[in-house]
């Protein structure tokens, strides 16, 4: 044990020296194809379409592309896709090695949309496609791409265009003069002014290889009339995406960054290469389909310094549109791009999720509050937070066990003397409705008496050396080996270890974290793993998948869970590395925050731009990982997690413990309250997490997906929307008691004091410190379940609130999603799915999809209806199981500023049955 301990030590002091600095990460200057690409002179595109070679099939077209100055061909293809959806692909023509094709991300992307070909002549063709079309001109090479009349996003529009060639290593001394092919002298006008780093590069004492030489490629792309573009998570910086002329770009290259800097572009742990644009007409997305290290410039036009560099973008001689101009390069693989005409924020999510992939609905449990820390020692300690979570009257839903939960970091075993009896332990938890979470990391202690090492060493399952030797790297464990996860066998063995006896001590209530799957490498180059090491299953170096590779970790640890119910139940696995497509398998969170204001207000933005592509079941550790919070910034942190998609608290090793209780009673009874909260909430979560299955639209929103014209929205991103019936003002400045709240247009009810807010408008609201400004809109009706009990599950068959808040006409809408809240049954029609309408005086409640056959066993307690002017005289209710039958209800009359709010109590009826309440 000491030995393990002092490994363990010294790992934590390798990942401090090498994370604490920025200097640490590689710069756009530190990156040889970021400063080649930096360096394309707008304007001077070589690249032209030659005609006479357009080839036209079912899917699409294709055409060869030529550089002209290199002479090398390439091959465009375009593939107009249905739902308003084009795909364009550039590769080489004849490359002398296969440039790789990320094969993970997709799971859709090949329904072809009947088009026509039109306008063909020597200057380029048009491809109509529903009612879309893509403009391709031929010298340079550009497409425009059109949604009806008007022209959305453009593409290679300042010439930006750079697709280096796969070419012979130059042998100077070792080839006599004349023996060089066309492929190994560098062709006329293809000599880099910046030749550094072309076949070998360095960084801070590791060297890259290269043995295939520069490969990378590039493209600008224009979103046209745009001010604002979102997306391209992960980064601590603002939702609406900043310019990047005067620093880095924005970077995907997915690191494990100790202590991360807020508002920078500096790359952190997970990549979704996604971008929104998003304007009052017209929402557009690209999809930049590459899992190599990319990065992307942002610039907003028109600049006087650059109008005129702007070439062949827009005939006539009117002065350029607005644009959000945009430049995208990668280090490896080809240029595969996806352009999302939207035209609406809901089409765009819907377009994407078409493309890789929905978030699954996920396990309720798994939306209510998880209590975590770096460790939970031992039995006793999981015990006694247990209990006192039941003894403080707080809900829980999921306790979770850190990395020395194991013997020695040897993920799927236990520490024999802290935890000798998971599974009881375990069953303590599920006694009270809660489950455990366990954590596994992709990186295996080299150790020949440990299973799970030696069974993959045998098999040569492990990530090779570039001299191909098993890859050994140092991570928490010590000397590590690391999953080769592009190796079918591979994935498929480490799923298996999910089965119940194989992972002794665990059981059907065990879940999984997935952590450091970046993967992080202590002492390798960016703390990851070096490039050129190969990965055997799909004879690939490390460059080419390194931003799917947290991806395959956690989609396999789904994998596991599904086999080990046969199907039965709904995994639930917490990755901290993504990329596009994880939502199909994980939630996230957004890694090692600290704890201090930045971080908290930070939160905001970080997760409406994962939500926004894609990756919807997101949050940020309650409380910040590393420091001690201060129970002010705590209690603010809790309000504003409450009110997040993933509600955990963590916190790391040498902090404080920080358990709700530990503090006084105004910070516990805060804690205790927004966690309740929470639980409260916790059906229209339910709800729209159903619904972002079923649609990609996220449960938290932007303004702008529901107020799409409402410009005054556009900025903002420290509140969100959750669905489109809350809006919520997290507190994140140290020592307020007001917050500065914008409000769409519409009514607005405060959520707690039922004032009534007026928007368009910003305005100062009051905040002290036991309250966070959350306000339903008027037009929505809220379902809630206001019996609070220790866990989610013990609440299933509790009954239902409803909270209308009509809107100027006196209308309101909503739904509701109820099914057993753990198995796929629902997917064979065991659930309901019922539409909510308040029309005037008349609440309609009934089945919208009679697909739906699910018995509940919740009834409906009450119904509140605000801003009513007058008393009823009669509320009755009809259903058609117990026809009609007058209801109690009670009125509290508008006084100082509070609207009026009508309870109607007991209507008693089950949410099995279609019914009406009618207020006279
Ligand atoms: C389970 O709970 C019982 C009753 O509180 C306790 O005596 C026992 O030690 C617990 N077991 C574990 C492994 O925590």
């Amino acid at each position: 044990m000491a030995r393990t301990f002092r490994l363990a030590v010294a790992a934590l002091l390798v990942a401090v020296v090498c994370a604490v600095d920025r200097n640490n990460f590689k710069s756009c200057q530190q990156s040889s194809f970021c400063r080649r690409h930096r360096a394309v002179k707008p304007g001077e595109s070589p690249y032209v379409i030659l005609e006479n070679t357009l080839s036209v099939t079912e899917e699409g077209v294709s055409v060869d592309l030529l550089n002209e100055r290199t002479r090398v061909y390439f091959t465009l293809e375009l593939y107009p896709l249905k739902d308003a959806t084009l795909r364009l692909k550039i590769n080489e023509k004849n490359p002398i090695r296969q440039r790789f094709e990320e094969p993970y991300a997709l799971v859709g992307g090949t329904l072809a949309e009947g088009f026509e070909l039109v306008d063909r002549s020597a200057d380029g063709f048009t491809l109509r496609f529903g009612s879309s079309r893509v403009v391709v001109r031929s010298k340079p090479f550009q497409a425009e791409v059109y949604n009806g009349n008007d022209l959305v996003i453009s593409l290679n529009p300042r010439g930006l265009l750079k697709f280096e060639h796969y070419r012979t290593k130059p042998q100077g001394e070792v080839h006599p003069e004349g023996e060089e092919d066309a492929n190994v002298v560098p062709p006329p006008g293809d000599v880099e002014d910046d030749t550094d780093g072309l076949w070998e590069e360095s960084f801070k004492g590791h060297s890259d290889s290269k043995p295939h030489g520069p490969s990378s490629v590039g493209l600008d792309v224009s979103f046209v009339n745009s001010h604002h573009v979102y997306g391209i998570p992960e980064h601590a910086d603002s939702f609406s995406l900043k310019e990047t002329t005067s620093t880095d770009p924005y970077r995907l290259y997915n690191l494990d960054v100790f202590e991360y800097e807020l508002d920078n572009p500096m790359a952190l742990y997970g990549s979704v290469p996604m971008m929104i644009s998003h304007t009052s007409r017209q929402t557009s997305a690209i999809f930049w389909h590459n899992a190599a290290e990319t990065w992307i410039d942002i610039k907003k036009l028109p600049d006087s310094n650059v109008v005129s560099s702007i070439t062949g973008f827009f005939s006539g001689g009117e002065s350029d549109p607005p644009q959000v101009s945009t430049h995208w390069f990668s280090e490896s693989g080809i240029i595969d791009l996806f352009v999302m005409l939207g035209p609406r924020p809901l089409d765009v999510f819907r377009q994407y999720g078409a493309l890789t992939g929905f978030n699954n609905l996920p396990p309720l449990f798994s939306l209510g509050y998880h209590q975590c820390r770096w460790n939970y020692n031992d039995e006793e300690d999981v015990r006694q937070v247990n209990e006192n979570f039941d003894t403080h009257d707080i809900p829980m839903d999921v306790m979770w066990l850190d990395i020395e939960h194991t013997d020695g970091k040897r993920y799927f075993t236990w520490d024999q003397h802290k935890f000798p009896h998971p599974l009881e332990m375990t069953a303590n938890l599920t006694a009270r409705g809660r489950k455990l979470v366990t954590i596994v990391d992709p990186h295996i202690k080299r150790d020949q008496n440990y299973f799970f090492y030696k069974e993959n060493h045998d098999r040569d399952l492990f990530v090779h050396t570039k001299d191909g030797t098993e890859f050994d790297g140092w991570c928490w464990p010590g000397s590590s080996s690391y999953l080769d996860l592009t190796n079918p066998e591979a994935r498929n063995h480490y799923s298996d270890t999910y089965m119940l006896d194989r992972y002794k001590g665990s059981n059907l209530d065990t879940f999984t974290w997935n952590d450091m799957n970046e993967p992080s490498v202590f002492n390798g180059p960016e703390v990851t793993m070096q490039k050129d090491n190969l990965h055997p299953g799909l004879s690939v170096e490390h460059r080419e998948i390194h931003n799917v590779y947290g991806l395959l970790f956690h989609q396999s640890t789904y994998e596991g869970h599904l086999r080990r119910s046969e199907n039965r139940l709904r995994p639930f696995i917490l990755t901290r590395s993504f990329y596009s497509g994880s939502q199909r398998s994980a939630s996230v969170w957004t890694g090692d925050n600290t704890a201090d204001w930045g971080h908290l207000r930070i939160t905001e933005p970080m997760l409406l731009s994962l939500s926004v592509t894609g990756i919807t079941h997101v949050g940020a550790d309650v409380g910040g990982f590393f420091g001690n919070p201060d129970t002010l910034l705590l209690s603010r942190w809790y309000q504003a997690g409450a009110f997040q998609p993933f509600f955990r608290a963590h916190a790391h090793l040498d902090t404080k413990r920080r358990e709700p209780w530990l503090f006084d009673s105004e910070t516990l009874s805060i804690i205790r309250n927004s966690i309740r909260q929470r639980y409260q909430y916790l059906p229209l979560w339910y709800t729209l997490f159903y619904e972002n299955e079923l649609t990609g639209a996220p449960p938290l929103r932007p303004l702008w997906v529901a107020f799409p014209e409402d410009e005054g929205g556009f900025g903002v991103d420290n509140e969100h929307l959750i669905g489109s019936s809350l809006l919520v003002r997290p507190v994140t400045e140290e020592g307020a008691t007001s917050a500065s709240v914008y409000f769409p247009p519409g009514v607005w009810y405060d959520v707690l004091d039922l004032t009534l807010h007026q928007g368009p408008a910003t305005r100062t609201v009051s905040a002290p410190r036991e309250k966070i400004p959350v306000y339903q809109r008027g037009g929505s009706i809220v379902p809630k379940k206001e019996r609070v009990r220790r866990a989610s599950s013990l609440m299933r068959n509790d009954p239902y609130t409803l909270v209308v808040a009509p809107d100027a006409n006196g209308n309101a809408q909503g739904s509701l999603y109820i099914d057993d809240e753990h198995t796929f049954q629902y997917r064979q029609g065991q659930f309901l799915y019922l539409g909510m309408w308040f029309e005037g005086s008349v609440l309609t409640v009934k089945k919208v999809d009679p697909r739906g056959k699910y018995h509940t066993g919740s009834w409906l307690e009450r119904v509140i209806v605000l801003g009513r002017t007058k008393r009823p005289s009669k509320v009755t209710l009809t259903s058609s199981a117990h026809g009609t039958q007058t209801l109690e209800s009670h009125f509290e009359p508008a006084s100082g500023g509070r609207v009026s709010r009508l309870t109607i109590r007991k209507p008693g009826v089950t949410m099995n049955e279609d019914f009406t309440i009618t207020i006279q």
